[in-house]
Formats: C-alpha cells, sequence, structure tokens
C-alpha cells in the first residue's frame, strides 16, 4: 500500500476519525489524499494531499474537515465510472470510505468494480449500520439531544405541560430510543413501532386523572411530525402542548469521548486492514475487539428489536 485516498459524510467524530487514518498510514510512509465534497470530489478529482499537520487540532471538532455532498451523480454508472477512473489516475491503492447506509454503498461498489482495496468505516447518527452496534455520531447524537429534553422538562415540569421533541432519524428509532430511555420520557414515536394516537391521549387523559402533569414525547422524524402529534393531542385531550424540534444540532457539535475513542481506534484499524491486503469490508467493534465485516453485509437493512427497550421506557415512566 503506497498511497490511499480518505472519503466522508459528516457527524461528530469524523475529523477523529481522519486524524488517526492520516497519522497511522504516515507511520508507515503511505501517501494519503484528501477527497474533498464526498463522492461527488471523487468524481470531480478533488483531491488535496494529507499529512500529519493537516489533522493538527481536529480531533474536537465536530463535521468533517473535508466537507461533503449528497452525491446524485455517483448513483449513475458514468460517475461511478470517472470516480473508478480518477482513482486509477492518481495511483491510489486504497480507498476508506468514512459515512452511514449510503457511503458504505458507494464503497463497496468501488471495491466491487475495481482494483482499488476499499474499506468503510461507519459513521452516522442513526445507528442504523447491519453488523455494527455503535456507529461513530451516534453516542454525540444521544447526547446533544438528551442535553436538549433534560432542559425542556425544565419549563415541562414547572408548566405543567406535554412537550413534543422530534429527533432525527428517517428510518432509524435509534436516537429517540435511546433518548427516551436516558431522558425519562413519557412515550417515544417510533419508526419501527406502529402507534394509535387515539391511545395515546387516552393514557394522557389517565394520567392526568391521576395526577400527573407534564409529559414528554419523543418522536422520530421518520414516524411522524411533532407539529402534527402536538395538534392532535390539543384537540383530542385540550391540553396545552409545545413542540421542540432538534434537527441538525444533533449531527454537529464537537464528539463525546466515546465518539472520539471509536474513531481512533476504527481508523487506525482500517489502514491496517487496507496494508493487509484486505477489501470490501467495513471494520467495527465486536466484543471489544476490532473486527471486520464484509460491506455487502453492513449495507443491507440493520433489523433491531425495539419491543424490550420500548417496554423499559413505559414501565418507568409510570
Ligand atoms: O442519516 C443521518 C441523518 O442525519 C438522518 O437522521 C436524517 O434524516 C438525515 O440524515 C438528514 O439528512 P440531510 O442533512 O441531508 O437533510
Amino acid at each position: 500500500m503506497e498511497k490511499i485516498a480518505i472519503l466522508t459524510r459528516d457527524c461528530a467524530g469524523i475529523n477523529a476519525a481522519l486524524r488517526a487514518i492520516v497519522r497511522t498510514a504516515s507511520a508507515s510512509h503511505i501517501e494519503v489524499l484528501g477527497v474533498l465534497r464526498g463522492f461527488d470530489g471523487l468524481i470531480d478529482s478533488n483531491f488535496i494531499p494529507m499529512n500529519r499537520s493537516s489533522v493538527s487540532n481536529i480531533i474536537n471538532l465536530g463535521g468533517t474537515i473535508l466537507k461533503t455532498s449528497r452525491s446524485t451523480r455517483f448513483l449513475t454508472h458514468s460517475g461511478q465510472k470517472q470516480a473508478i477512473q480518477n482513482l486509477y489516475d492518481h495511483n491510489i491503492d486504497g480507498l476508506i470510505v468514512i459515512g452511514g447506509n449510503g457511503s458504505l454503498q458507494g464503497a463497496h461498489c468501488i471495491a466491487v468494480s475495481s482494483k482499488v482495496h476499499v474499506v468503510g468505516i461507519p459513521a452516522t447518527i442513526d445507528n442504523d449500520i447491519n453488523g455494527v452496534a455503535l456507529s461513530i455520531g451516534a453516542d454525540t447524537a444521544i447526547n446533544v439531544a438528551l442535553d436538549a429534553v433534560d432542559k425542556i422538562r425544565d419549563t415541562a415540569t414547572s408548566l405543567e405541560r406535554i412537550f413534543i421533541v422530534e429527533v432525527m432519524g428517517r428510518e432509524s428509532g435509534y436516537i429517540a430510543m435511546q433518548v427516551a430511555l436516558a431522558g425519562g420520557c413519557e412515550e417515544v414515536l417510533l419508526p419501527e413501532k406502529k402507534f394509535t394516537i387515539k391511545s395515546m391521549c387516552l393514557e394522557i387523559e389517565q394520567g392526568n386523572v391521576k395526577g400527573k402533569s407534564s409529559w414528554i414525547i419523543i418522536v422520530a422524524e421518520g414516524r411522524a411530525k411533532a407539529h402534527d402529534v402536538a395538534r392532535i393531542i390539543t384537540k383530542k385531550t385540550g391540553f396545552e402542548t409545545r413542540v421542540a424540534v432538534l434537527g441538525h444540532i444533533q449531527r454537529g457539535g464537537h464528539p463525546s469521548a466515546v465518539d472520539r475513542i471509536l474513531a481512533s481506534k476504527l481508523g487506525n484499524y482500517a489502514v491496517k486492514v487496507l496494508c493487509d491486503g484486505q477489501t470490501d469490508l467495513c471494520v467495527t467493534v465486536k466484543n471489544d475487539k476490532l473486527v471486520t465485516i464484509p460491506l455487502s453485509m453492513a449495507i443491507q437493512p440493520k433489523k433491531i428489536d425495539v419491543s424490550e427497550t420500548y417496554k423499559l421506557i413505559k414501565l418507568l415512566a409510570k
């Protein structure tokens, strides 16, 4: 392995992974190029040289210093062909892709259609990569959302109100579920679980009779819109509601210690996997050990059983 390139999506912890990759590679005298603006940058041959000092003082920064994009061009055959040609033209033997499901699909596509060796690093606040217990960025996102929920609780309790807090997750209820449990919330609406607003309103009314005066309901964006939920609750129960949509604050900010440590280990390991001559793999941690899984497995839909955690949230909130 003489020359590698790195391409990223964005979430907290990605810069820490970049730092680990560049410094591990430099220690083995491997040349490193950063790909600017994700898969679009790969198609446009947008490479920058990276060395030990290009990753100084970034371990604590959110986002990605390489910038990124949601590339529609890479979804086309001609875009993929051009991207691979650019890797060949720059004599790149190894590519590390850091990102979520879409990015790892792109990584797999390059691995199976080219001679370039490719390793993926899972990084998404949704924590929805199959075979991966924890993705970079998820811990920070939960902590950011939890901090917001803790603050909202102060007003919810003082003014005896119902708050609906919308968190990210179009297809994944991971953030919603973890925050609902950690925040001691009364209800959580998840993409993975059916719910009826009628029974929720009944529960609110019954709770009120027993003296329960405030509620925090977490809604994953992929299940419902918080404003719709609030409107219906007020209409059906007559109780005052307030809404907070947390949005992209969950994806940014300083990475937590958990994310920095995970990113540093996975970044270092990804370089070692490339140096071992392996390809088409995703790095992760299993039973406290760094392991690889096939990218073809990582890009399959992750099935999670939310029923036990949901039951616990409800039991503890009674
Ligand atoms: O996949 C991560 C994620 O943050 C989702 O939780 C969210 O639905 C989506 O990305 C938002 O994407 P964008 O920033 O492109 O609007």
